[in-house]
């Protein structure tokens, strides 16, 4: 399993350290960013840290893109992700999931809003498919361990 973090911030972090307190191992995750502003965390969790840029010499399950509003269509479209190949999870307030596909020029999106108490696996978190998606995307709904 290779999850991957496109951004790493507040939440991002919550939903990473929730993951591994939950029993997924480090080697399970891939954060994509464009610079190394958050090393220490990635070393204190024995995380991976893989350039936007790069992003295609690494085969993900899913991504979970996790930066701000506006800056989602940046970050979708300038990243080297196969889309096509790569379910998008977006944490993201406010971008509907039909822009989203059109950015990712995929069917394979999928809305959360989770909570920072992901941290203590305790986010109460809302999740959101299209019938669509959902035949397309079967294996997301299992567990990521
Ligand atoms: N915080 C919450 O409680 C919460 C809860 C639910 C949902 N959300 C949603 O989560 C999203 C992120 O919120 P946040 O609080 O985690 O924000 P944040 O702390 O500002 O983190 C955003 C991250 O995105 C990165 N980023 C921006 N553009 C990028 C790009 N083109 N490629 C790669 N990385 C990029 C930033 O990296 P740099 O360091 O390089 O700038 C930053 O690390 C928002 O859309 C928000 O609606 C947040």
């Amino acid at each position: 399993m290779n999850i991957g973090f496109l951004g790493c911030g507040n939440i991002a972090q919550a939903m990473i350290v929730g993951l591994l307190d939950s029993g997924l191992k480090p080697s399970s995750i891939t954060v994509l960013t464009r610079n190394q502003k958050k090393k220490k965390f990635y070393e204190k969790n024995s995380i991976k840290r893989l350039a936007v840029s790069k992003a295609n010499l690494a085969k993900f399950d899913f991504i979970f893109l996790c930066v701000k509003p506006a800056d989602a269509k940046d970050a979708i479209e300038g990243s080297t992700i196969n889309w096509g190949n790569t379910p998008l999870i977006s944490v993201v307030a406010g971008i509907s999931s039909q822009k989203l596909k059109k950015f990712a020029n995929s069917e394979k999106v999928i809305r959360i809003m989770p909570t920072t108490s992901a941290e203590f696996g305790k986010s109460i978190t809302a999740i959101y498919m299209a019938e669509r998606t959902k035949k397309t995307n079967k294996k997301i709904n299992s567990s990521p361990k």
